[in-house]
């Protein structure tokens, strides 16, 4: 999470080139922001507040109008300490000649806080952040700010990024060790950019060099060098191009990204399925050849890789198992290095995900991975990648990315029962009818709903089967952007407790696939409807059960992703009719890179 901008060059506007790199960053993080930046006097001025920064008003005069060739910014997702001005970064180290921003969590900060107190520093923030930069402080006075920072990052634990610069030095110095940082090498000599993401400098240049973990950069006008955290060892970087498609990651004529990433599912499930054959037959041979495969995610991604333990056990009659990067770690005791560990992420930076990718590693488990953002961490660590060409997803709210990994699982599935060419036509023919699907009539019809029920209390939602993951991710969804109260069960689990909280009216979505789940599902919503809950089925047919019929097209065993496309429409239409921000919910992020 936070978003991390940082300019070192000749041009001589670096704060104004700062807040719009945060702009682009702020999917990551959007509470609080900051800028600092050196003046032509050598003085470091500073300037943060809480809110979003695409919502802020100008720099103050007396920056804007300042001569500045660096400074650094962040866009912050609280941690530690509430979100106010004082706790929003950059931070500066107690004489203030140094400011830093991070993101990640020192785990150790308690510790480091009670030395640095009785050292005389004095704390004016409540973050764990606070303690980077006066730890450097006291190195700084001890062996200067490039040796200070290799001193200070030795004694912090846990995972973190941080930029720091210092009021006498034309110099940027950052370290990451399991949060992203990015170096953008600017078209004009000695021009760098560092950011948690390309978005951060994209405008300015594509070719970029990254920072792995446990080490670190440090930029002056004698160019760049980077280092081992650990052992202070020189490293050799290469620099690399992106290309990347910088208007798709614009609005253009939807009022939200959520609406616009929706609606391009008309397409991105085409570009998912029209991979090489190859990578698909690869990644399918490696979950052959293992003894053991988990498919890992988090959050949504953890809802598709639950879709993918169905879909390989009723497409290619083997067992994966399932389980969300954050409990990952609890199964370490059976892995080998027959393993495979199969991920899921959009951004490829969720550091539960990695973390668990990181314990895997250690016992010789095979990484692959499906991945949205192709320079993301992950995709670099994998053995196997398979990217799903979705494009930028910028809402909070995962939306074409979701059906585009379910999509590239569904192929694998398919691929593991020597049927690659089946499930091509399948998914060809899912994306065409998804096409034929996503028009206004049928945008209005959702959004009808959603005025009906845009005042509930609480939504629940079943399915079987296949479905079973989609009714959690259904949940999922009008939780993030609409708040209402939402719970995903198994159909057949309802009975066993939790159709004690269906009262008359509650909207209950069934989500009803044309297979052999569908007369238990339908008796699970007769349950609900019995005692007065409102059925909303979303179904290739129409029921006497049903209040409400969302029709959907019968996709077979591709099912799982028409049917999460009309419940991403209603969480949508049901955030606007509550005013709620569907592409920047509260208390979240894009991408989480923290534990
Ligand atoms: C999706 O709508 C959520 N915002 C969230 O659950 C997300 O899927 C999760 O944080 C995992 O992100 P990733 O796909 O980038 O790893
Ligand atoms: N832990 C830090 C804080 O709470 C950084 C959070 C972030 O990554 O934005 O301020």
């Amino acid at each position: 999470m936070c978003g991390i901008f940082g300019y070192l060059g000749p041009q001589n506007n670096a704060s104004e080139m700062a807040i719009d790199g945060l702009k682009n960053l702020e999917y990551r993080g959007y509470d609080s922001w900051g800028v600092a930046c050196k003046n032509e006097n050598g003085d470091l001025l500073l300037e943060k507040h809480i809110g979003k920064i695409s919502e802020a008003d100008d720099l103050r005069p007396e920056i804007l109008d300042s001569i500045n060739h660096l400074a650094i910014g962040h866009s912050r997702w609280a941690t530690h300490g509430g979100v106010t001005d004082q706790n929003a970064h950059p931070h500066l180290s107690h004489s203030g000649n140094i400011a830093l921003v991070h993101n990640g969590i020192v785990e150790n900060y308690v510790e480091l806080r009670e030395e640095l107190k009785k050292d005389g520093f004095e704390f004016k923030s409540e973050t764990d952040t606070e303690t980077i930069v006066h730890l450097i402080e006291k190195y700084v006075s001890e062996v200067g700010f490039e040796e200070g920072v290799k001193k200070a990052v030795k004694r912090l634990e846990g995972r973190y990024a941080f930029l720091a610069i210092h009021k006498e030095e034309e110099k940027m110095i950052a370290a990451r060790t399991g949060s992203p940082l990015i170096v953008g090498v600017g078209p004009l000599d000695n021009e760098y950019f560092l950011g948690s993401d390309v978005p951060a400098f994209y405008k300015h240049t594509k070719r970029v060099m990254y920072l792995d973990d446990e080490q670190m950069v440090i930029i002056d006008n004698s160019g760049i060098r980077f280092f081992n955290t650990k052992t202070d060892e020189a490293i050799e970087k290469r620099v690399v191009e992106l290309t990347l498609d910088i208007e798709s990651a614009e609005k253009g004529k939807y009022a939200h990204f959520m609406l616009k990433e929706i609606m391009e599912q008309k397409d991105t499930l085409s570009r998912a399925i029209n991979q090489e054959p190859e990578l698909i037959e690869g990644m399918a041979q490696a979950i052959e050849d293992a003894r053991g495969t988990f498919l890992i995610g988090c959050g949504t991604a953890g809802k598709v890789a639950l879709t993918g333990s169905y879909l390989f056990s009723r497409i290619a009659k083997k067992h994966v198992n399932f389980t969300f990067g954050s409990e990952f770690a609890s199964y370490q005791d059976f892995l080998t290095d027959k393993t495979l560990l199969l991920s899921i992420s959009q951004s490829g930076e969720t550091a539960d995900t990695l973390e668990a990718i990181e314990v895997a590693q250690k016992k010789g488990v095979k990484i692959a991975s499906i991945v949205n953002v192709e320079s993301s961490t992950m995709a670099r660590i994998s053995d196997l990648v398979i990217p799903i060409k979705a494009g930028p997803e910028k809402a909070v709210a995962s939306t074409k990315a979701t059906t585009s990994q379910m999509a590239i699982l569904t192929l694998l599935a398919y691929a593991c029962a020597g049927k690659l060419n089946e499930g091509q036509q399948l998914l060809a023919a899912t994306a065409g009818k998804i096409n034929d699907m996503l028009n206004p009539r049928y945008e209005d019809h959702i959004k009808a709903l959603a005025d009906k029920i845009v005042d509930v209390e609480s939504m629940y939602i079943i399915g079987k089967g296949l479905n079973y993951p989609m009714a959690l991710e259904a949940a999922i969804k009008l939780q993030e952007v609409s708040y209402i109260h939402a719970e995903g069960f198994a159909g057949g689990e309802l009975k066993h407790g939790p159709i004690a909280l269906i009262t008359e009216g509650v909207p209950c979505i069934a989500i009803v696939a044309n297979d052999e789940t569908r007369s238990d599902i339908l008796s699970n919503a007769m349950e609900i409807k019995a005692r007065g809950g409102y059925i909303i089925g979303v179904s290739p047919e129409n029921s006497e059960i049903f209040d409400y019929w969302i029709k959907v097209p019968d996709a077979g065993n591709a099912s799982p992703i028409v049917n999460i496309i009309p419940i991403q429409i209603l969480a949508y239409h049901l955030a606007i009719g509550r005013e709620n921000n569907p592409d920047m919910p509260r208390n979240l992020a894009k991408s989480v890179t923290v534990k």
